[in-house]
């Protein structure tokens, strides 16, 4: 037991002390057991940055530092489902900003939150690279095209079943 707060969940605790060890004593190891403890818990909790902090025995502002710095980090549990907006350019001029709208209002959350019930995150993203369906939307690996602001509610009742 290493005394921290992060014992809450005793088989995350192990997988993720089991990485530090693992990889502690390696050149540029922070990265990496960052990585592997936000595969483990889904994001990388406070606790979590303060555990890893004290087992390599360097400051938590620096973790804290490289997590909002790489976008690869998540400081806040995602939801279930995923869904990326497009707000591109060609996205835009075809009525992108209407469907973020609509999405915030069915959801009832802004852009870069996800919704009480653990279910959606929100993101409004650049170019998926689909502009030809412009506005598009992607619901985790599901993508949606020539979105209209009347669509949202349908595609969204569909992942609440
Ligand atoms: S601008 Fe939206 S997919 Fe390219």
């Amino acid at each position: 037991m290493c005394g921290c707060n992060c014992n809450n969940n005793l088989d995350k605790h192990d997988a993720l002390q089991q990485v530090i060890d693992e990889l502690r004593n390696e050149p540029g190891c922070l990265m990496p057991i960052m990585q592997r403890a936000q595969d483990i818990y889904g994001y990388l909790p406070e606790e979590v940055m303060n555990h890893i902090a004290k087992e390599l025995d360097i400051p938590v502002s620096d973790i804290y530092g490289v997590a909002t710095f790489y976008a690869q980090f998540n400081l806040e549990p995602k939801g279930k489902y995923i869904i990326s907006v497009c707000l591109g350019t060609a996205c835009y001029v075809k009525g992108a900003q209407l469907v973020l709208d609509e999405l915030e209002k069915v959801l009832g959350v802004k852009a870069g939150s996800t919704t009480a019930d653990g279910l959606f995150t929100l993101n409004a993203t650049r170019c998926l690279g689909a502009c030809g369906l412009a506005p598009v939307i992607m619901v985790n690996d599901d993508v949606y095209g020539r979105l209209t602001p009347e669509e949202v509610a349908g595609i969204i009742a569909k992942y609440r079943q």
